[in-house]
């Protein structure tokens, strides 16, 4: 099923593996050696993000549970504090626990951001606090910058290590009057990832102190993620930071505006109400397995994918389903939008 036009990056149709490989042609050139587009990489995010180090990895996954593992084994601690919908909680198999032996201590309400007097409560040493910024489970929401600041002094006065799991950090920049090295100042090590807001095609970047680092090499080493030949990930976030990163703002501002036109409508609504960064929340008066039929008979016969899949509500006649607003998502208008979202029940 081809998917021409698509209200994620995610399945954007920029993404196909022959239309990545001739753009990427102007990132590799005859005398590029394999090491360089990744070395190139890794100082680039260094200097967004104002720290000394910064190292590749084939995944997010692995390059958070690396940088966990590494701030557990200098504090003595096991435990780490985190939302409960984390990623590494939701998506991982619990890895951090059954690979690393780590412990995860869930922290705050499910459905709202973490705050300090959450943390406050959490009641026994922590080897690391991790902050996700969006908190994309609850459509994206932002903390101030005086909150965040906040929990992440409380953290490093209680001797824990505070890191970001930076996945939608590009994004998330968009919400703060503050630069990516003045958000990331506040952490130890920051995790972006290399395919969601930039595009790319898989890939993820740490980054934190030299020490840090250097042991983060030794763990990648240990699960297999020390890969030589990644310069066409590492080409392809080049191209990102290039191409998509300066357009950050204008994809929230788009976000803003299909937001306040699904919201005008009414037939569904989202969260936040007002995006803080380009990825929210709609929610629908359809069930999850019939949004999903309906989604599925759009996408067959005109080419839109308008969401990867539901989620599901407590509520079993309701569900919603996330957009993020990059390249592709640009080329819808909010009027459209609109009536994509409202024809979905005579799709059912
Ligand atoms: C918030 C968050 N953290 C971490 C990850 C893990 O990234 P990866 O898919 O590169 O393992 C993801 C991936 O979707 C994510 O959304």
């Amino acid at each position: 099923m081809e998917i021409r036009r698509s209200l994620s990056h995610h399945s954007g149709p920029g993404r196909s593996p022959h239309e990545v490989l001739r753009r990427l042609t102007a990132y590799v050139g005859p005398g590029t050696r394999p090491e360089d587009p990744v070395r190139e990489l890794e100082e680039r995010v260094a200097g967004l993000l104002g720290k000394p180090g910064a190292l590749f990895f084939p995944s997010g996954t692995m390059a958070q549970q690396v940088a966990l593992r590494v701030h557990a084994e200098r504090s003595g601690r096991r435990t780490f504090a985190a939302h409960p919908q984390t990623h590494l909680q939701a998506w991982e198999n619990q890895g951090y626990s059954a690979v690393h032996g780590l412990r995860l201590h869930p922290v705050g309400d499910r459905h709202e951001l973490m705050t300090l007097q959450d943390l406050k409560t959490a009641g026994e040493p922590l080897a690391a606090v991790v902050i996700e910024l969006p908190q994309r489970d609850i459509g994206g929401l932002l903390p101030s910058f005086e909150d965040l600041a906040a929990q992440a002094r409380w953290a490093r006065e209680s001797g824990a290590a505070v890191h970001c799991d930076g996945a939608r950090l590009w994004e998330a920049q968009t919400g703060y009057d503050a630069s990516l090295a003045e958000i990331a100042a506040l952490f130890d090590t920051v995790y972006v990832s290399l395919y969601k807001g930039l595009e790319g095609i898989r890939g993820a970047v740490l980054a934190g102190d030299d020490e840090t680092i250097a042991q983060a090499a030794v763990w990648r080493r240990r699960l297999g993620g020390a890969i030589v030949d990644a310069w066409p990930l590492a080409a392809a976030a080049l191209m990102g930071l290039d191409e998509v990163l300066p357009r950050m703002a204008e994809f929230r501002a788009h976000a803003r505006a299909l937001a306040e036109a699904i919201n005008a409508d009414g037939f569904a609504h989202t969260t936040p109400e007002v995006p803080a960064t380009p990825l929210f929340h709609v929610h629908l008066p359809l069930s999850r397995e019939d949004a999903q039929r309906a989604a599925r008979d759009l996408l067959e016969e005109t080419g839109i994918r308008l969401f990867l899949y539901a989620r599901s509500n407590p509520d079993p006649r309701r569900c919603g389903f996330e957009v993020s607003v990059g390249t592709s998502g640009t080329g819808f208008t909010p009027a459209e939008v609109v009536e994509l979202i409202k024809g979905l029940p005579s799709r059912v």
